[in-house]
């Protein structure tokens, strides 16, 4: 089975109860619990999972590239600004494996910090906007990649 990273990052652990009228009413583990079930379907096997640090994020994405694991990143904040994340990235591409950048919120109808994204570049593609039917969809992008 292909393997694939969830990967999230800052504040996203607080799902359900984070500015619900943005980000939905779907806790973390409800979110969790969806994403294993759409990669079941769809014949993948995904491991998801959330931090609050920006090395941890990377050492995470270095992992995928050791392993050959397809990664879905949603990294909140940091896509505004982490350059080491980016740089991290780019190594998936380099290793042949799919990056999906996800986002719940559409950035870009968002305040102008937002609308910039220093992961996108070196992403297959981006999902925005979808709440959290945004992680069945990169799961999609996924699966038609692999298949
Ligand atoms: C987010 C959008 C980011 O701008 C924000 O910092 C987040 C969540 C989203 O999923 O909509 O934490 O990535």
């Amino acid at each position: 089975m292909n393997r694939v990273l969830v990967l999230n990052g800052p504040n996203l652990g607080r799902l359900g109860s984070r500015e619900p009228e943005k980000y939905g009413s779907t806790s973390w583990g409800e979110l969790t619990e969806k994403v294993a079930a759409w990669a079941d379907e769809r014949h993948l096997d995904a491991d998801v999972r959330q931090t609050d640090s920006e090395s941890e994020l990377v050492a995470w994405i270095h992992e995928a590239v050791d392993w050959g694991a397809h990664v879905i990143l949603n990294p909140a904040a940091f896509t505004h600004y982490s350059y080491a994340l980016r740089d991290a990235c780019a190594m998936l591409g380099g290793a042949g494996l799919t990056l999906v950048e996800v986002h719940l919120t559409n950035p870009h109808a968002r305040e102008e910090f937002r609308h910039t994204s220093v992961i996108s570049g070196v992403a297959v593609g981006t999902i925005a906007g979808f709440g959290v039917d945004s992680y069945r969809l990169a799961l999609d992008a996924i699966a038609q990649k692999v298949a």
